[in-house]
C-alpha cells in the first residue's frame, strides 16, 4: 500500500484523485487544500465542483480509502507519493505579466513539502506548468541537508472538464515524464503502476520531463489552434453565404484532419487554452522566438476577436442598439456539464452587453452561482434566473452561448410568445435547431451562416442578412 497525497482539491486534483482511488482500494488517497470550505464540501454531499459521475465516484471511495482533508503538514509527512495540482494562474504584475504563469502557489507548497519531509518522496506535477518547472521544483526539493532525495515527475492532466470522469476511466493516453525516461525508473514504475490498475500499459507513455511539460502545453495550443481556426471561416461563412457546419463536415471527413474540434461558435473559454497558449508565447519569446511567439498568440487574438464580433452582430440585427432591451443569456459556463465560468466567453459578452445598456438576464443549469460572482461589479445591470423560461419572458433576444443540451431542448413555441416582438435568437454554439426556430417567428442569427430573417429590406442590410430561403 502506498500513501498517496494531492496537493490542491480544484477540479483537476478532486476528480484525478477520486478515480485513482476507486481503481486503487490498495492505496490510501488524500487530497488537501489550503481552502477549509472546499474541503468541508468535499466531505459533504455537495461537492464544491460539478462533473457528471464525480458524486458516484467520491461516494465510493470516500471514507474507504479517499480523504479530503485541511492538514497539509501531516499528510506531507505520511507520504510517498505527492502529486501537486495547486493554481497556477497567469502572472498579473511584473515580468511576464499577462502571460507567464505565477508561480507562488507552486513555489510555497514546493517549499511546504520540504519543511515536512523526513523521508525521501516521489514529487509529481499534476498541474499545467511551464516547460523547466519541474526542474526547478527538483532544485528547491533536493537542496536539502537532510540526505532526503525527490524525484520529481510530470504526469499532466488531459482531462476535460464535463468529460473528467469518463477521460479519467479511460484516456488516450497517460503521460509520464522523468529523469530516468523508462518504465526501469523506479519513480516512473511507482506512477505507471497506479494508472496500470485500469489504464492498458500501451497508452501510459513515458517521455524525458521536458517533453511531458511541452506536451501539455502543445495538446492545448493544437485544440485551441482548431477552435480559432475553424472561428476564423466562420467570419468568412458569413460574408460569402457558405455554411461553418458543411465546411466543417467537409473537410473533418478528411481522415488528416478529423471532424473533432471543428465546432464554431462564440469563441473558447476554460481555465486551460488562453493560459497555456500565453505560457507558450511567453516561453518562445524567452528564447528570442518571437515569430513563433505571434504565431501561437493569433490564436488568442482570434478569440478574442470571436467573443467582439458576436457583440457587434448583436447589435447591427437589433437595429444598431441594445439600450434598455432585455437580453437573456442562455448559458454561463464555458461549456456543458459543468459550473466552471473561468474564461468563459458568456461572461465577456455579458460585460459587453452591459456596456452596451442592454438589461441583461443571465440562466445557466449549473453555474449560476459562479457567473454571479464573476459579474458582483455590474451589480443590478445583470439579473440572474434559474428558470430559462423566465429569463426570457419580456425578452428582446435570447443569445445562447453555451452549449447545454436542455437549453437547446426547451419549448421554443412558448418562449417565442412571451417574448417582445420582433424576437431574436443569437446562437453562439449553434446548438439550436434554427430553420425550426425562424418557423417559429424568431428571427435567428447562427455562427458562420447566413441569418435567417423574417424582414426583407432592413436599413444598412449586408447580403448575409437577407432573408433566406422561404
Ligand atoms: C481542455 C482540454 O480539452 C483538456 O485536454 C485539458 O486537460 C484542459 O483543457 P476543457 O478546457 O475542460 O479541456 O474543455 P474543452 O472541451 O477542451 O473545451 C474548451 C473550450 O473550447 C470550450 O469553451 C468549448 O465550448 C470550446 N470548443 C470546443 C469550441 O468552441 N469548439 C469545439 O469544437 C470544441
Ligand atoms: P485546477 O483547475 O488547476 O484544479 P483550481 O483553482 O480548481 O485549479 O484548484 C486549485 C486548488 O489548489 C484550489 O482549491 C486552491 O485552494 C489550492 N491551493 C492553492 N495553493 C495551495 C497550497 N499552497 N496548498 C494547498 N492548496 C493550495
Amino acid at each position: 500500500m502506498a500513501n498517496i497525497l494531492c496537493i490542491g482539491a480544484g477540479y483537476v486534483g478532486g476528480p484525478t484523485m477520486a478515480v485513482i482511488a476507486k481503481h486503487c482500494p490498495d492505496h490510501r488517497v488524500v487530497v488537501v487544500d489550503i481552502n477549509e470550505e472546499r474541503i468541508a464540501a468535499w466531505n459533504s454531499d455537495q461537492l464544491p465542483i460539478y462533473e457528471p459521475g464525480l458524486k458516484e465516484v467520491v461516494e465510493e471511495a470516500r471514507g474507504r480509502n479517499l480523504f479530503f482533508s485541511t492538514e497539509i503538514d501531516r499528510n506531507i509527512a505520511e507520504a510517498e507519493i505527492i502529486f501537486v495540482s495547486v493554481n497556477t494562474p497567469t502572472k498579473t504584475f511584473g515580468r511576464g505579466a499577462g502571460k507567464a504563469a505565477d508561480l507562488q502557489y507552486w513555489e510555497k507548497t514546493a517549499r511546504r513539502i520540504l519543511d515536512n519531509s523526513t523521508e525521501s518522496k516521489i514529487v509529481v506535477e499534476k498541474s499545467t506548468l511551464p516547460v523547466r518547472t519541474a526542474e526547478a521544483m527538483e532544485r528547491i526539493l533536493n537542496s536539502n541537508d537532510r540526505g532526503i532525495f525527490f524525484d520529481v515527475l510530470s504526469n499532466p492532466e488531459f482531462l476535460a472538464e464535463g468529460t473528467a470522469i469518463a477521460d479519467m476511466e479511460a484516456p488516450d493516453r497517460v503521460l509520464i515524464g522523468g529523469r530516468g525516461t523508462s518504465w526501469g525508473s523506479n519513480a516512473v514504475t511507482a506512477i505507471a503502476d497506479i494508472y496500470a490498475h485500469w489504464v492498458p500499459k500501451e497508452k501510459i507513455l513515458t517521455t524525458n520531463l521536458w517533453s511531458a511539460e511541452l506536451s501539455k502545453l502543445t495538446a492545448n495550443a493544437f485544440l485551441a489552434q482548431r477552435i480559432s481556426s475553424i472561428n476564423a471561416i466562420a467570419n468568412l461563412c458569413e460574408r460569402t453565404e457558405a455554411d461553418v457546419t458543411e465546411v466543417a463536415r467537409a473537410i473533418g471527413m478528411d481522415s488528416r484532419i478529423g471532424d473533432k474540434f471543428l465546432k464554431a461558435g462564440v469563441g473558447f473559454g476554460g481555465s486551460c487554452f488562453k493560459k497555456d497558449i500565453l505560457n507558450l508565447v511567453y516561453l518562445c519569446e524567452r528564447f528570442d522566438l518571437h515569430e513563433v511567439a505571434r504565431y501561437w498568440e493569433q490564436v488568442v487574438e482570434m478569440n478574442e476577436y470571436q467573443k467582439a464580433s458576436f457583440v457587434s452582430k448583436i447589435v447591427d440585427a437589433m437595429f444598431n442598439t441594445i439600450a434598455g432591451k432585455r437580453i437573456a443569456v442562455f448559458g454561463a459556463a464555458f461549456k456543458a456539464h459543468t459550473s466552471d465560468t473561468r474564461e468563459s466567453p458568456a461572461i465577456d459578452v455579458c460585460r459587453a452587453l452591459v456596456e452596451e445598456q442592454a438589461e441583461v438576464v443571465v440562466t445557466d443549469p449549473e453555474a449560476l452561482a459562479n457567473a454571479q460572482m464573476d459579474l458582483a461589479d455590474l451589480g443590478d445591470r445583470v439579473r440572474f434566473e434559474p428558470d430559462p423560461m423566465a429569463a426570457a419572458q419580456g425578452a428582446h433576444a435570447i443569445v445562447l452561448l453555451t452549449d447545454w443540451p436542455e437549453l437547446a431542448e426547451l419549448d421554443y413555441a412558448s418562449i417565442h410568445a412571451t417574448m417582445v416582438q420582433p424576437a431574436f435568437i443569437f446562437d453562439g454554439r449553434n446548438s439550436l435547431p434554427h430553420d425550426e426556430l425562424f418557423e417559429l417567428g424568431f428571427n435567428v442569427v447562427p455562427t458562420g451562416s447566413v441569418p435567417l430573417m423574417h424582414f426583407q429590406d432592413r436599413p444598412n442590410s449586408r447580403a448575409g442578412f437577407s432573408l433566406r430561403r422561404h
